[in-house]
């Protein structure tokens, strides 16, 4: 279970003393019994069109009252602080700024565990590596040539993110070489990239790269803007929280020329019939699948301005638990 905390520490810091929380349900309540214990912060009252959850402490709520977002207009304030599903705060801000409110007056909520949302690319990947480079073809078959093959797709400028050591793009290449120029492997783990770079020593089409990841922070992947044809990912991102996602792909969508598509094997643990607890923390879910949907990916990729051309839902051991969208920036 997530726990959500008031950032008291960003208020101290930026002297921060009269705040309006957005969301009035349980996690804006249990801030409010949080402010309730220190003395830092007043609450001026919470943000929300109704009291979201049956379980939010209604008496909590109705005490500081509850207002509109437009009160925001004629409200002298501090900061807003965001009292939502981690899911939902890309969401909100971006409702915030349309808004006009500066980014500057908007904290999100702590959260903690969150150095668990997406793999920790310390983790020793080896073992996986060692035994799935014989699984490629077969994979590549059933789930990419068919999908692929009803499009009109360039393969001039492929990336392959994250490419671990490269066996599906050793693939990838195979089937599409004649049409291939350039054909990068980007990881965030050092050793990966080295043994592609070794995979790969003889072919000049290759490149290599490896991307920056800082605990949290989603850090942009190091190319040019609209470089690439074809992008794709595949057994990595089904790991990735709704915030990696929503980075990653706007970065997609950045590095994508016009006509060009992404194809992105990701989770569909939270639509699937998965009987269990659909953990934020990715390793506690079956096969380490984060806790979002095929819809939730059609959402961000809409709203980084992708066509979603088609989505396929399919078993991975689990029924429905994996998805692959294709992607094209018209
Ligand atoms: C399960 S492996 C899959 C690798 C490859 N796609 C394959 O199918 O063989 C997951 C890979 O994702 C990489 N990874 C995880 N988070 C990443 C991030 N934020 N940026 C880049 N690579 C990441 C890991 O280093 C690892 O190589």
């Amino acid at each position: 279970m997530l726990e959500y905390r008031f950032p008291f520490e960003e208020c101290l810091k930026f002297n921060f003393t009269r705040v309006f929380i957005f969301g009035a349900g349980i996690i804006g309540s249990g801030f409010q019994e949080q402010i309730d214990k220190r003395n830092q912060v007043l609450n001026l009252g919470f943000i929300d069109n109704t009291v979201q959850t049956q379980t939010a402490k209604t008496d909590i709520v109705k005490r500081v009252g509850v207002h509109k977002p437009d009160i925001l207009k004629t409200s002298e304030y501090d900061c807003i602080v965001l009292a939502c599903d981690y899911k939902l705060i890309p969401e909100i801000c971006e409702c915030l700024f349309n808004m006009g409110i500066c980014y500057k007056k908007i904290l999100s909520p702590n959260i903690n565990r969150g150095a668990f949302f997406t793999p920790n690319i310390k983790h020793n990947w080896n073992r996986y590596y060692d035994g799935v480079d014989s699984s490629a073809d077969k994979q590549v078959q059933r789930r990419f040539v068919p999908l692929l093959e009803k499009y009109p797709i360039s393969y001039a400028h492929v990336l392959d993110f994250p490419s671990g050591r490269g066996r599906i793009a050793e693939s990838i290449y195979n089937i599409y070489a004649e049409q291939i120029n350039e054909f990068i492997c980007c990881d965030a783990n050092n050793e990966a990239i080295d043994y592609c770079r070794q995979r790969f020593a003889n072919n000049s089409a290759f490149g290599f790269m490896v991307n920056k990841v800082d605990g949290w922070e989603c850090l942009p992947l190091e190319f040019e803007d609209k470089h690439f044809t074809f992008i794709y990912s595949w057994d990595a991102m089904v790991h990735f929280s709704y915030k990696w996602l929503d980075f990653y792909i706007c970065e997609f969508y950045r590095l994508c020329q016009q006509e060009g598509y992404v194809f992105i094997h990701h989770s569909n643990l939270t639509s699937s019939n998965v009987k269990c607890d659909k953990s934020e923390t990715f390793s506690d879910n079956p096969h380490w699948r984060s806790p979002v949907s095929a819809n939730d990916v059609k959402r961000i990729s809409k709203k980084h301005g992708f066509t979603v051309v088609e989505q396929i839902c399919f078993d991975w051991e689990v029924p429905n638990l994996d998805c692959v969208t294709l992607l094209k920036k018209q």
